[in-house]
């Protein structure tokens, strides 16, 4: 049984981070490396990011962004697998057995749950953080809040114009 994680201990984690410098690349990957020591039984954390070169495209694309884990895939198309849902539909995807989940992209043959929420700027997606795990249905409904929470406080924290 995992331990439930203290999501409001995270935001205060991440938001004292986010002091130091609020650029998105510190902030996201320190974010990441904060989810893979907090939550038990994962295998990847991090963030894919709205490639804002084709927004206008007809099928806007997800570029690999911070993370924590495995080599991943480097671009998924809006409306393809848990992390495109969840950018085309801007809602949290949480999918307790990926193999049932139509067109998921398997990036580890180890990740069997996966959980992914829309990241905003400005009331649009920007991109989205995904969690996977080895574990079959690891997430819960109260992960899923709790990373709701987590996304907003990067969304509050986060200077998207610096570079
Ligand atoms: N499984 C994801 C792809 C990204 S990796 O899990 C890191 C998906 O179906 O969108």
């Amino acid at each position: 049984m995992d331990i439930p994680v203290d999501y409001e201990l995270l935001v205060r984690q991440i938001e004292a981070l986010a002091q130091a410098d609020n650029h998105w690349l510190p902030v996201l990957s320190n974010a990441s490396a904060c989810l893979l020591e907090a939550m038990d039984n994962i295998n990847w954390a991090g963030f894919y990011l709205v490639d804002e070169s084709a927004r206008d495209q007809k099928t806007p694309e997800l570029r690999l962004g911070p993370f924590q884990g495995k080599v991943a895939c480097v671009r998924i198309p809006f409306g393809r697998g848990v992390c495109g849902t969840a950018a085309a539909e801007d809602k949290t995807q949480l999918v307790s057995d990926v193999h049932a989940f139509s067109g998921h992209i398997a990036c580890d043959a180890a990740s069997r749950s996966e959980v992914v929420v829309p990241l905003h700027c400005g009331g649009r997606v920007v991109g989205v953080l995904d969690i996977d795990s080895p574990l079959l249905d690891r997430f819960s409904a109260y992960d899923a809040r709790g990373l709701e929470s987590f996304v907003r406080a990067l969304e509050n924290c986060i200077c998207w114009n610096a570079c």
